[in-house]
């Protein structure tokens, strides 16, 4: 499997990252409802079968459950694996002890000494300031407690004030985190994907399939009913299915030229934007495996250019 490193000298990690959000989250995901531990133990098996070997998660999923399931099922391997998890800024958490402490928590749940990426999850730090909390995250490099450290969420002058702030401590800011896919391409108008490159910084592409729509199993006859909040998304109504179409049908068609499925050729456009590594939630084994086929081959420079005149309207 070929490999990428996060930011300019970060931990080397697959081109390609599994989320975890929908492990135990039943604000949003409903888990429980059609998928259970049962499953997800097979997803993380069926990962690593693959080669896929990096997870991003939060202390926030599931209220720590995700963190722990992944805690669970690294006990059970020897492979070597990525860990990404997010630090929440919440609004009492206003010393550098308090990152410290969260930190702590995460490592217990992940049976970890380690995190490979701790990312800051939203850039609202409330009585935070920047200063205080990107020197935090620089201890605990020191300290050896994280290998890189992330923002999510940040805009283009938000990833500045924090790829600066850590360079003067000497740790380079490896990644910011933002919701980047052929239906949500603001990063590429709104100077974040430009002063990533710029700064070395690696974007991790966050609900890269839309959320399931772009995998095209959402139709417009509604045979299938997306689970959890997405019932109530717009988005997965009619009308917003009717509007994806032209979308839909190209990442159809240009799957045909390589026996793959719309969900293979969104990944994998994301990943031919180049420094760009999504992260695709999954729940299955089966996903899983079809996420993992965007990797090993590339769409042409013709077919890239054709999506990206497709999406257009999702450019801003
Ligand atoms: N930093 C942040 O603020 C932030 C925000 C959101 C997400 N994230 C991270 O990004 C990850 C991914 O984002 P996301 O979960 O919102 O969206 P996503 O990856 O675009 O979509 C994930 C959902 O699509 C469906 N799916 C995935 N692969 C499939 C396949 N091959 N075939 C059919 N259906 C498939 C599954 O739901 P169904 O089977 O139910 O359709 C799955 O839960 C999260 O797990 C999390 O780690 C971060």
């Amino acid at each position: 499997m070929e490999t990428v490193s996060l930011g300019q000298n970060g931990p080397t990690v697959t081109p390609l990252c599994l989320g975890t959000w929908a492990w135990g989250d039943k604000l949003f995901w409903n888990y429980g409802d059609g998928y259970g531990q049962e499953q997800l133990q097979e997803a993380f098996t069926a990962a690593l079968e693959v080669g896929v070997t990096f997870f991003d998660t939060a202390e926030i999923y599931g209220l720590g459950q995700s963190e722990k399931f992944l805690g669970q099922f690294l006990q059970q391997t020897q492979q070597l694996v990525q860990i990404a998890t997010k630090f929440g800024p919440l609004p009492w958490r206003f010393t550098s002890q308090s990152v410290s402490d969260a930190l702590t928590e995460s490592l217990k749940r992940l049976q970890l000494n380690k995190i490979d990426l701790y990312q800051v999850h939203w850039p609202f730090a409330f009585l935070m300031s920047q200063q205080t909390l990107m020197n935090a995250l620089a201890d605990e490099v020191k300290r050896g407690r994280i290998a890189a450290v992330g923002v999510s969420n940040y805009s283009a002058q938000q990833m500045q004030e924090a790829h600066h702030i850590l360079a003067s401590r000497g740790v380079p800011l490896a990644v910011n985190q933002v919701r980047y896919s052929l239906l949500t391409r603001q990063i590429e108008s709104n100077g974040i994907l430009k002063t990533a490159r710029e700064l070395g910084v690696t974007i991790l592409a966050y609900s890269p399939l839309a959320q399931g729509l772009l995998t095209g199993k959402y139709k417009i006859d509604q045979t299938e009913i997306p689970s959890g909040a997405r019932k109530i998304d717009p988005r997965f109504s009619k009308e917003g299915l009717q509007k994806i179409e032209p979308v839909i049908s190209l990442l159809r068609k240009l799957g045909e030229n390589y026996d793959r499925t719309p969900a293979q050729v969104a990944l994998n456009w994301l990943i031919a934007q180049g420094n760009v590594i999504p992260i695709a939630g999954v729940k299955t084994a089966q996903q899983v495996k079809q996420n993992a086929g965007a990797l090993g081959w590339r769409l042409s420079d013709a077919e890239i250019s054709e999506l990206e005149k497709v999406s257009r309207p999702w450019l801003y």
